[in-house]
């Protein structure tokens, strides 16, 4: 859904408001430790000002609606959940690099909210925390309007109270095309998510300690919004997939019928070059673009998560989100250059971190557990400088996996367990195994302000394992 308006002026009717009270945006967990900095209004404005297109660009306007609705996840089954425009997924929002993308949320949730734009290198007044801008309150509007800096797949979802919005089905991806994209017979976008239902197919209240622990992983596999749905796809077709883990906290070891395919792109677009393999790990956050196919007439082929042991109560086995129903042949055009890009490494592996961050955890008479950054929840770190290189080392001191997310800036994985990834790529989102270490390097290009990384089990981040920081000058 894109609407396209080549005007490059619009009027801002809707400033951020002047709510003087302090709401925590984590549902009651942890201490109140955010606050919106007191120039978040001269922030936002320049913000707004500041997003003009690229030469020969337009402005895409989408106005969103947070709101209740009843959902069939399960197809007949009638579910009251929360959606943007009536839908879940919310409309996926296409434009190119360079367009500006100007969101109009009016929120008629009964709470308020925020919207995160997860993996858009954007600036921070426009980055939906509620370190950078007020709540959207019921009945409320507001603007967000920034230029499209990076082509690839992202999503946005909200940044308050997410255990909840983000269950109830508010969530939607984002696709920003480059100039020089590999040709392929069709593009689809592909949502993964998985809800808890009771009886009466209404989503399950929050659980108790070992949710909190865990993560909540419901027994309802979605993909775009529906149980386990039948995908129609021609023979001898290669098509480009997608694929956004928009799950709170469910790790999917991606397999599809044990064939064959081709990793093109993860978080920050492409990657350098194409990548044959059999199944990918999308930890919650993170996408992966597939070159998928070609399949033969009348195959059946299942997409399925494989069996991935994070250590939780729950016993892992094999689980199905989706079945492909191959029909009549018609002749590819595809073509995936053998080179997709040239990324340069910022640092070599041995190079000395700039900074640890200890992911932990540490039982609370008042949550049961809170999760911990450096020993603190809701931990406050230090600053980093605009230009300056950053070396980071991720240590996971616990026994389960945390996908370590960092907003607005995208950066290289360098080493996991000491070993380098086996290709190049930009990511937001990076798996931190069980009692592991990860080096990732980035550099803060010019857009100071608050940011965070946090992990993004949803239950956790609320528990405390994220951290604020800021970008100075
Ligand atoms: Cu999708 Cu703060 O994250
Ligand atoms: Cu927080
Ligand atoms: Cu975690």
């Amino acid at each position: 859904m894109s609407e396209e308006s080549h005007s490059h002026h619009i009027s801002h009717d809707h400033n951020p408001h002047d709510h003087s009270g302090h709401v925590d945006g984590h549902g009651g967990h942890g201490p109140v430790v955010h606050g919106v900095a007191a120039d978040v209004a001269v922030s936002y404005t320049n913000a707004v000002e500041a997003a003009v297109p690229a030469h020969g660009r337009s402005v895409v306007q989408v106005d969103l609606v947070a709101g209740e609705i009843d959902w069939e996840f399960v197809p007949g089954q009638v579910t009251r959940a929360w959606g943007f425009n009536g839908q879940v997924p919310g409309p996926t929002l296409e434009a190119r690099v360079g367009d500006v993308l100007e969101i109009r949320l009016t929120n008629n949730l009964p709470e308020p909210t925020t919207i995160h734009w997860h993996g858009l290198q954007i600036p921070a007044a426009m980055d939906g925390t509620d370190m950078v801008q007020h709540p959207i309150m019921p009945g409320e509007t507001f603007t967000y309007r920034f230029r499209l800096p990076d082509a690839g797949t992202f999503w946005y979802h909200p940044h308050m109270n997410e255990t909840v919005q983000l269950e109830r089905g508010l969530y939607g991806a984002i696709v920003v095309r480059g100039e020089n994209e590999p040709r392929f017979d069709a593009e689809r976008v592909l949502v993964i998510d998985d809800v808890a239902l009771d009886r009466n197919g209404e989503i399950k209240p929050p659980g108790w300690w070992i949710e909190h622990h865990d993560g909540r992983q419901g027994s309802t596999r979605l993909i775009n919004g529906r149980q386990e749905p039948e995908l129609a796809i021609a023979a001898g077709q290669i098509e480009r997939w997608r694929i956004v883990n928009a799950s709170s906290a469910r790790y999917v070891r991606l397999s599809i019928g044990g064939k064959p395919f081709t990793l093109i792109g993860t978080d920050g677009g492409l990657i350098d070059a194409p990548v044959a393999m059999k199944e990918i790990l999308l930890a919650p956050a993170d996408r992966a673009e597939l070159a998928v196919g070609p399949f033969a007439e009348g195959e059946l082929v299942s997409v399925d998560a494989l069996r991935y042991d994070r250590k939780t109560a729950a016993r892992p086995h094999d689980e199905r989100f989706a079945t492909i129903r191959v029909g009549p042949p018609v002749p590819s055009q595809a073509n995936i250059p053998a080179k997709l890009r040239n990324i340069e490494p910022l640092i070599e592996v041995d190079a000395t971190p700039t900074r640890e961050c200890h992911l932990g955890f540490k039982l609370s008479l008042k949550h049961g557990v809170d999760f911990l950054i450096n020993n603190e929840a809701h931990h406050r770190d230090k600053p980093v400088k605009v230009g300056e290189l950053q070396v980071w080392d991720i240590i996971n001191d616990t026994m389960m996996d945390h996908p370590f997310h960092l907003h607005g800036f995208f950066f290289q994985v360098v080493s996991v367990n000491g070993e380098p990834p086996a290709f190049r790529s930009w990511e937001d989102t990076v798996n931190v195994p069980p009692k592991g270490r990860v080096r990732i390097a980035w550099v803060p290009d010019d857009r100071p302000g608050e940011w965070m990384y946090h992990c993004h089990i949803l239950e956790h981040h609320a528990s405390g394992m994220m951290a604020h920081f800021e970008v100075v000058r």
